[in-house]
């Protein structure tokens, strides 16, 4: 299937920051009206800024906080919520349909990294990153849906990770929801086979944005500093042009902002699995 996302309604989660701000500019840029979500609404308010200067549509200033009827005639709203909450994102996804009348692309991009042992993580913590990454996109997931179906056409993308292929120490609940966002849609896209709707995974290597410093601890403080694969990693405007671009082409997996070491370890992971062990187990994860 090939999509433009020309005049498109796209819903993105986690546009207030890093690769979810970069999808939502890249997507302005090429035509859509959008739903920026995050909790911080200061943050969504500079993405849809962001998004006007890159259009030079300059109508920023119209987004609509509270995702209600003027949204209507504006561009870009926004509806900032708790995903780890999943009855907001229930009243969220009913809103979202109500502010353009229709969701064409939902980006489950939002997500919330970890770094500490599970040892270490609270049970709190840990529940709160499976709700984070994956609960809340299955409920998304399931509110989009019936209108997708009822029209034979839309686009699911899901962003997953590299740790969504593998395993990674000091991630043990980031990898598990991510590889149960994998489990979970390609299970729903076979179920889905014929039916007009697209379900695009991203897996991203590394890509230069803050996921690491807002990393939770085991107790749920921010993790705080910058991982060196971060930091050295792929611009987050170039990763969302590779993504829009693959998203369009109907690709199913895309692999993006993968190095060599990347690459490696997911082959490794599978066909070496002690090798990989030992290897990733010394130099602390990704
Ligand atoms: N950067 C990488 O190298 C990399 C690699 C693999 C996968 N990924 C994946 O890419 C996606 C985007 O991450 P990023 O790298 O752009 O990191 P980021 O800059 O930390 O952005 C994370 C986004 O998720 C949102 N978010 C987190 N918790 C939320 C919650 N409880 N409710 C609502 N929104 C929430 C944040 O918004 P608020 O703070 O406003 O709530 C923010 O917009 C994530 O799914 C991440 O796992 C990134």
């Amino acid at each position: 299937m090939h999509q433009t996302l020309n005049k498109k309604i796209v819903w993105i989660t986690g546009a207030s920051s890093g690769i979810g701000r970069a999808l939502a500019v890249e997507a302005a840029r090429r035509g859509a009206r959008l739903i920026l979500s995050g909790r911080n609404e200061a943050a969504l308010r500079e993405t849809a800024r962001e998004c006007g200067a890159a259009t030079g549509s300059g109508n920023a200033a119209q987004a609509d906080v509270d995702g209600g009827a003027n949204s209507r005639h504006t561009e870009r709203a926004l509806l900032p919520f708790d995903l780890a909450d999943i009855s907001a994102c229930t009243d969220a996804a009913r809103r979202a349909e109500a502010i353009f009348g229709r969701i064409d692309v939902l980006v489950l991009n939002a997500g919330v990294s970890q770094r500490a042992k599970f040892a270490d993580t609270s049970p709190e913590v840990f529940d709160t990153i499976m709700r984070t990454n994956f609960s809340a996109s299955v409920a998304l997931t399931r509110a989009v849906l019936p209108g997708m179906r009822a029209r034979s056409s839309g686009t699911i993308v899901a962003v997953s990770s590299i740790a969504g292929l593998m395993g990674a120490p000091w991630r043990t609940a980031y990898s598990a929801s991510k590889h149960a966002l994998a489990g979970f849609f390609g299970s729903l896209r076979a179920e889905l086979y014929g039916s007009g709707i697209q379900i695009s995974m991203v897996y991203p290597g590394f890509v230069r944005t803050a996921i690491s410093e807002n990393a939770f601890t085991g107790n749920g403080l921010k993790h705080g500093e910058l991982d060196p694969l971060q930091q050295a990693g792929q611009d987050p405007a170039v990763t969302a042009r590779i993504v829009w671009n693959r998203v369009d082409a109907g690709a199913l997996d895309i692999r993006v902002a993968f190095d060599f070491k990347a690459w490696l370890g997911v082959f490794l992971s599978r066909h070496a699995p002690r090798l990989f062990i030992r290897s990733i187990s010394k130099h602390g994860g990704l």
